[in-house]
């Protein structure tokens, strides 16, 4: 029975765009892109149900494909649920085009991404308030992120085995199921590691999710404890309210939002609707009667917004679109983590992959040099902010914007202390140990555009990895910190560790190695920044795209400056925030 009825359920949700032959559908809400914030969006907008709401969606309901349901890491990667983008050659880093992975499912990159659930330092929120943004900072992103979040207590085991939490740091009420892996019953690997950062001043830190990141401790997951399944933004948002008969999933990938006629009274553009194309490349128009969320991610909303009219006039120009908006910032800003790993062997044995994260600071990373690499640091701002907006041709961004930007960035890691870099053990089969780290705050800005207004599905990106020196300098750093810990007491001989790689350990062989097989951490942000138009944003608090009346923008493009934690902790309570004022000021 309930197999059967599940097939309704999906019979009813899962029509094409234009399927039928009846007049054009519309919706009060239109939602750009079923992924980890546009569910978020989905399922709150359509708890009133006064409301319509339709997302639109290129991939599919996933729920049994093993390769998402799985809490191992990875399963999902370069298969058809993911979108699998490259980047333009990057001259910083050995000329390599990059991978940028990107979830294309119900559930987007939550149905493919590592799972791990970390918020990320107090001060890192505040700093949105600075951008220009009134009321968004850490205190009022707390409630939605226990709104969000629906924790379960470690086992008894699982707390033998090292995982620690703070119940005042949690929701236990929300929809997303967020724990450790059953696995980690197993593991005895957590006081090795735990001695071993200890010997390296890197303390442990009981709760990841308390606002201060730094030390080391050990990550929850976005997954189901009982059943072991990931707990996805489809399994969190969307499943639970997929029979409310005022929300439609509808397959299709968006090309453009349509325009009404006339501008509204206060001299704003008013959305009326969405171009979507379907699979076989057939173009239909669905109507929005009140607002349009664009939520398709960092590397694709910038695309929606260009081929929209909303941009930089001279990109839009070359690419035959006419410009409606001049929003130089949409696509630029892109932030991109560069990320490496260590691979070591040795003979421990453990059953708890991915959970050991370490975050540190720039002074544990630089040590007697943090005076001159911070002021070399800050002398350097001018240069790679004039190099970021040389790079968006022809000049088109401010060059004192960005600067500022780059200066909000420097007091975090300087004055603040937020954390520099994050270190993140990795146990493999056949005695292989590793360490994923990277930096978590680059200064290199990069960019993603359009290249044709036909190619919605290719976009053009280019991180400019290492753009920036004090990426590399951060990298290497922390490469060495985390060489350091398997070459450490007590870690050294309880895993007959075999290293290290990099050999000689001169800076001139760490650049050269760094930039050889440094690779992306896909975890993209920035590119329609909530910020101040002034500083090159592309929406205002309240997420709506500047110049128009009823566009949002919901998803890590809005997100300004990196994070230390992982993204989606972050995304689920900035679109449970984003809903709250979408419901209090759509008109
Ligand atoms: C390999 C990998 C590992 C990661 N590991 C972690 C981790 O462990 N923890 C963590 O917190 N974060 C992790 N992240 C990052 C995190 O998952 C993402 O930052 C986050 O899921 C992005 O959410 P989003 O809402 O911005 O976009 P997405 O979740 O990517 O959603 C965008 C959706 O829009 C759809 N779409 C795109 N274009 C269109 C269009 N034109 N029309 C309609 N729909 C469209 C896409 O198909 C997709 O479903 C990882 C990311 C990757 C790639
Ligand atoms: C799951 O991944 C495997 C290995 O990459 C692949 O062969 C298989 O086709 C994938 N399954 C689906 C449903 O895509
Ligand atoms: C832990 O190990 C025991 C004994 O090998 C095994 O029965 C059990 O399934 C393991 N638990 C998990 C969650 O893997
Ligand atoms: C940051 O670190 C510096 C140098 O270690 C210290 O002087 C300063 O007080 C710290 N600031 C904060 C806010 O912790």
């Amino acid at each position: 029975m309930i197999a059967i009825s599940r097939v309704g359920a999906l019979l009813a949700l899962t029509c094409s765009v234009g399927a039928s032959r009846t007049a054009v559908e519309s919706f009060d809400y239109i939602v750009i892109g079923a992924g980890t914030s546009g569910l978020v969006v989905a399922n709150r907008l359509s708890e009133q149900s006064s409301v319509t709401v339709a997302v639109i969606e290129p991939g599919n309901d996933e729920r049994n494909n093993a390769n998402v349901t799985t809490t191992l890491f990875g399963a999902g990667l370069n298969t058809p649920v993911d979108w699998l983008y490259s980047t333009v050659k990057q001259s910083g880093a050995g000329n390599r085009a990059f991978d940028l992975h990107a979830g294309k499912a119900w559930g987007g990159t939550s149905a493919i991404n590592g799972m791990t659930y970390i918020r990320g330092n107090v001060a890192e929120f505040d700093a949105w308030e600075q951008l220009g943004n009134p009321g968004w900072n850490w205190n009022s992103i707390f409630h939605y992120f226990k709104k969000s979040e629906k924790y379960t207590v470690p086992t008894d085991s699982q707390l033998a085995a090292g995982a620690t939490f703070e119940s005042r740091y949690h929701g236990f009420h929300g929809p997303l199921h967020v724990g450790y892996i059953p696995a980690l019953e197993n593991g005895s690997f957590a006081p090795v590691v735990r001695d071993t950062w200890a010997g390296l001043s890197v303390a442990h830190n009981p709760d990841l999710n308390s606002g201060s990141v730094r030390g080391y401790g050990m990550g929850p997951q976005t997954l189901d404890t009982k059943s072991n399944v990931r707990w996805d933004a489809a399994r969190a948002y969307l499943h639970p309210a997929e029979n409310r008969p005022n929300l439609k999933v509808l397959k299709g990938t968006v090309k453009r939002i349509t325009w009404a006629a006339g501008k509204s009274e206060a001299g704003l553009l008013v959305a009326d609707g969405v171009e979507v194309v379907t699979d076989d490349g057939e173009s239909t128009v669905l109507r929005a009667k009140k607002e349009i969320v664009v939520s398709a991610g960092a590397l694709r909303t910038p695309l929606v917004l260009e081929g929209s009219g909303i941009g930089n006039p001279r990109i839009l120009k070359s690419l035959g679109v006419e410009p409606l908006v001049d929003l130089p910032g949409v696509g630029e800003n892109l932030i991109e983590q560069p990320s490496h790993f260590l691979v070591f062997s040795g003979d421990l044995h453990d059953s708890s992959p991915s959970a050991y994260h370490s975050y540190v600071t720039a002074a544990e990373l630089f040590g007697a040099d943090l005076a001159a690499v911070e002021a070399a640091t800050r002398a350097s701002i001018p240069r790679w902010a004039r190099a970021a907006a040389d790079a968006s041709g022809v000049r088109s961004l401010d060059i004192c914007a960005i600067e500022k930007l780059l200066k909000i960035q420097h007091d975090l890691l300087f004055k603040h202390n937020v954390t520099a870099a994050e270190i993140l053990l990795v146990i493999a089969p056949d005695n292989i140990l590793a360490s994923n780290y990277w930096a978590l705050f680059p200064f290199s800005r990069g960019s993603v555009h359009l290249e044709s207004a036909d190619r919605i599905n290719e976009p053009l990106v280019d991180p400019r990895i290492f753009l920036a020196d004090f990426d590399l300098s951060t990298m290497m750093a922390a490469g060495r910190f985390a060489e350091k810990f398997w070459l450490s007491e007590p870690m050294k001989t309880k895993g007959s560790v075999m290293g290290p790689v990099v050999s000689g350990g001169l800076d001139a062989q760490w650049q050269a190695h760094l930039r050889d097989t440094v690779i992306a951490n896909s975890h993209p942000t920035g590119t329609a920044s909530m910020m101040s138009r002034a500083l090159g944003g592309v929406v205002d608090p309240e997420l709506r795209v500047y110049g128009t009346a009823n566009v949002r923008v919901v998803d890590a493009s809005v997100v300004p400056m990196q994070v230390s934690g992982h993204l989606t902790a972050t995304l689920y309570g900035l679109a449970e925030r984003a809903s709250d004022i979408i419901k209090r000021t759509t008109h």
